[in-house]
């Protein structure tokens, strides 16, 4: 029985302002899990073509996440930061895994729902088939632990699905070219090349709400700007959103259970308790029994202390495109040479010749 070297990896598409739900639910992670792991963190501008296929300024879009990356305190040198197209590996295995997934698979995804709306019949097939994109982006480095939002979940899962339909079809293949491992999944074992990965969701603020509406994501999409705090908003706008956030006219619960039914009080407690890397009760225990004209300029007050630094070293690398570009190209030939070693494997054990 073996196991696979644990690797960290995780990715964020390069279309339009991060917001809080990015930075608490991914890039805060991304930068807790340096410590001790080997670490991969991709500018996914591949995702960013299926939804919209032209982009105003994609190398800029491209910039402002390897900068955010390296603004929360990602260290690019003991791990890597890359942008997915310069690795086409990713391309090659996606289109692997596009004949492993079946179509049924891809129907019950949600976020393909959602994306496409009525006008289904008018979505891109790379919207489709993003899911296996997705996929690929891990295995061809065959990560093991993938820090994401809870809006990532089913996608995982299907990842999870295709490295186990391509370890089993191909399990006499595997074993031939002598590149599998022995694992074991639930009870079962199994021989295996790519690895079963593990979704890294918990924490806090695992889904960010709408400062709006406690019911809804937050999400660069919405038309509504005071729905999100996005990470290049200055003090003044955090301050406004957070006054004008939704409530309700209670004050705050001592414990977790009086927060049910009350999603605006909850997400503003989880914001909370994320920021300050402490627990939902924890903040419960100081803050329960006051009023929200107590609650939110603490908020407010640690909001801007944690995201200030942040982007304003953000503003600072993005005034220097050059210094970026070469730690993406430098993470990309990184990233190449890692991806390479897997498609040879991959290619070897369906038989292409090569
Ligand atoms: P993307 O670019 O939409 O979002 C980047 C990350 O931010 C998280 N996130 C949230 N977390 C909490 N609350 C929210 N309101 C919120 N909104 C977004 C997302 O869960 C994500 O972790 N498909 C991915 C990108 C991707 C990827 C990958 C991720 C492509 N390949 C491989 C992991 C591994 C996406 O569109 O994320």
């Amino acid at each position: 029985m073996g196991e696979f070297r644990p690797l960290v990896f995780s990715g964020v598409q390069p279309t339009g302002n991060l917001h809080l739900g990015n930075y608490l639910g991914a890039i805060r992670k991304f930068v807790a899990l340096q410590d001790g792991n080997d670490c991969i963190y991709c500018v996914v501008d591949m995702h960013a073509l299926t939804a919209q296929l032209v982009h105003e300024d994609m190398p800029g879009q491209i910039r402002s996440i390897a900068a955010a990356f390296l603004a929360a305190g990602i260290d690019p040198v003991k791990h890597i930061v890359f942008n997915q197209s310069a690795v086409p590996q990713h391309a090659e295995l996606a289109w692997i895994f596009n004949c492993v997934a079946r179509i049924g698979w891809m129907n019950r995804m949600t976020q393909f729902k959602d994306k496409a709306g009525k006008d289904r019949e008018n979505a891109s097939l790379g919207l489709y088939a993003y899911p296996s994109l997705m996929a690929a982006d891990i295995l061809v480095y065959r990560a093991t632990h993938v820090p994401v939002g809870d809006d990532q979940k089913q996608h995982l899962e299907l990842a999870r699905d295709i490295a186990m339909k391509f370890n089993m079809d191909f399990a006499d293949h595997i074993r031939r070219t002598g590149t599998g491992i022995d694992i074991t999944v639930g009870e079962e074992p199994v021989h295996a090349y790519f690895p079963m990965v593990e979704p890294l969701i918990e924490g806090p603020a695992p889904r960010v709400m709408s400062l709006r509406d406690g019911t809804k994501k937050m999400s660069k999409s919405d038309a509504s700007d005071l729905s999100r705090i996005n990470l290049m908003d200055d003090e003044d706008a955090i301050a406004k959103k957070i006054r004008k956030a939704k409530t309700d006219p209670e004050g705050l619960p001592g414990d977790i259970a009086g927060l049910a039914g009350r999603p605006e009080a909850d997400n503003l407690v989880g914001i909370y308790a994320a920021l300050a890397d402490r627990t939902k009760p924890e903040i419960l225990s100081e803050f329960g029994g006051q009023q929200f004209s107590v609650f939110k300029p603490a908020l407010i007050e640690l909001a801007i202390a944690t995201l200030a630094p942040v982007t304003g070293e953000m503003r600072r690398l993005m005034a220097d495109p050059g210094h970026i570009d070469a730690v993406l190209r430098d993470g990309s030939a990184r990233a190449r040479e890692r991806a390479e070693k897997t498609m040879k494997e991959v290619r070897d054990i369906i038989g292409f010749l090569q």
